[in-house]
């Protein structure tokens, strides 16, 4: 094993948070985690970790958990990306303003290393593969938001000297994923729905083209930016990159391993939703060996199996809609999910 050290991890109740300092503390690292619980679930939270309820935009709170910390993985945000548009306060708050707040206490503490989990969103419409060596474009506040916490860890890790890794995962899907959210995570909402005899809801024709990693993969490319020295200053794109699915196709999927058969609810297309979002990961291979092992059918399989044991739950509308008008989905403002 590599050296212990001290490692704090945000959004330790979220699902890659949870996973992520799971493993990092069976590693034989010393790790504290840190959520605000406006997301995840508190059962997700690891036992083999220290944990604090904690805002990252909470400053002196967050200067005092990062007293010692050698490393920190930045996980903590609310990713929802579709509702961004119409809450786009609550969300840059959590991504940009917590990332902000994270990145000022870590540098002041001299850690020896930020990685922070963007997203694919940072390449918004560009023509696909996405390729890291592409210019950011994003084009809804959450990708905004995730490409200004990636500038200012930049600019504040470049003059202080610290290191800096950016992952950049596709949708990441498996057991401890919030599965009650209506904002977002279409697998486990379609899982859920389908659980309670409900049809999926596909937003527009359903061909949106996606690709979606099984959390184990994700992990193993998380978990050696944790010290593997050439990975300082990368931006890195995490796999799948073999073949992508449709919106349609993975309602397909869920509906075989659900057994319910129903058809699908279109709805008018999401303003600002990305029509095809596919990577390369050959960096990702290069630089961490990535490899894909679990395949969409399976990962699928036992994010159903964890939703089934869990039990289904109704669908919790926690964020106000701050922009409600012809635009805003119906399915929010009406809450149909
Ligand atoms: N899951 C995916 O498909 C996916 C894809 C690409 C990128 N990402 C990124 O990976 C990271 C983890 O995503 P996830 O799917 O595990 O999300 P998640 O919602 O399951 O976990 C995020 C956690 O962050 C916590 N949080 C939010 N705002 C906070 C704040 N201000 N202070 C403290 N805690 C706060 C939430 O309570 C939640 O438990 C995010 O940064 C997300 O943008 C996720």
């Amino acid at each position: 094993m590599s050296k212990k050290l001290k490692i704090l991890v945000t959004g330790a109740a979220g699902f890659l948070g949870s996973h992520l300092s799971e493993k990092l503390a069976l590693l034989g690292h010393e790790v504290v985690g840190i959520d605000s619980m406006i997301g995840g679930y508190e059962d997700n939270v690891p036992k083999n970790i220290t944990f604090h309820k904690m805002d990252c935009c909470d400053l002196k709170s967050v200067q005092r958990i990062m007293k010692e910390i050698e490393v920190v993985y930045h996980c903590a945000a609310t990713a929802h990306e579709g509702l961004s548009v119409f809450s786009p306060f609550e969300i840059t708050r959590n991504n940009f303003l917590a990332s902000v707040g994270i990145f000022s206490a870590a540098v002041n503490e001299k850690v020896k290393r930020i990685i922070f989990c963007s997203s694919m969103a940072r390449y918004g419409s560009q023509v696909t593969p996405f390729s890291e060596k592409m210019n950011p474009s994003p084009v809804d506040p959450y990708a905004i938001s995730k490409v200004a916490a990636e500038q200012v860890l930049i600019n504040l890790c470049e003059l202080n000297k610290i290191e800096w890794v950016i992952a950049v995962p596709h949708n990441i899907i498996g057991p401890r994923q919030k599965y009650d959210d209506p904002f977002r995570n279409v697998v486990s909402i379609m899982l859920n729905r389908m659980l309670q005899g409900k049809a999926p809801i596909i937003y527009g024709d359903g061909e949106q083209k996606r690709c979606f990693s099984y959390i184990d993969d994700c992990l193993s490319c998380l978990v050696p930016m944790l010290d593997q020295k050439n990975l300082n200053k990368q931006i890195i794109n995490i796999g799948p990159d073999e073949e992508f699915v449709t919106i349609n196709k993975v309602a397909e999927i869920c509906s075989n391993i659900t057994g319910v058969n129903l058809n699908p609810i279109h709805k008018k297309d999401r303003p600002r939703e990305v029509k095809h979002a596919t990577c390369s990961a050959d960096k990702a291979r290069e630089l961490l060996n990535y490899k894909t092992t679990v395949s969409l059918q399976d990962g699928i399989k036992k994010t159903f199996d964890y939703i089934k044991k869990r039990g289904v739950r109704p669908f919790n509308y926690h964020t106000e809609i701050e922009i409600k008008n012809d635009l805003t989905p119906e399915t929010w403002k009406k809450r149909e999910i």
